[in-house]
């Protein structure tokens, strides 16, 4: 039941504010529309989450696992904007799951 969903809880950073966010595990189809909506960031996720607009780029700390959408075109975007790092993901290719729970994740480009 949705209900039962456990909680998460993360903090979201955009332009040096902090936001902390509160959110049932898999209320989202990814990350990019939770920040998207949550941050009122209006064009971040241009691609609608295919990987390849580039505009919904964070910086991870503290994610505790691999909740991630298998897309081949995140690490081409990411080298192409000259990413190398494993913490810079493409926000739409991670899911919002219990593995974002005491993290910190920032927003780069939008
Ligand atoms: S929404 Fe376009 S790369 Fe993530």
């Amino acid at each position: 039941m949705k209900n039962d969903l456990p909680l998460i809880s993360f903090t979201a950073i955009d332009n040096g504010y902090y936001s902390y966010i509160k959110v049932k595990h898999g209320s989202y189809p990814n990350l990019m529309f939770l920040l998207k909506e949550e941050l009122g960031l209006d064009s971040f996720g241009e691609c609608g989450g295919v990987g390849r607009c580039a505009t919904c780029v964070i910086r991870t700390k503290g994610i505790s696992g691999v909740s991630a959408i298998k897309e081949r075109n995140e690490p081409n975007t990411l080298e192409q904007l000259g990413y190398d790092e494993e913490i810079i993901r493409l926000s739409c290719q991670l899911f919002v799951t219990t593995d974002l729970e005491g993290s910190a994740i920032t927003v780069l480009e939008e």
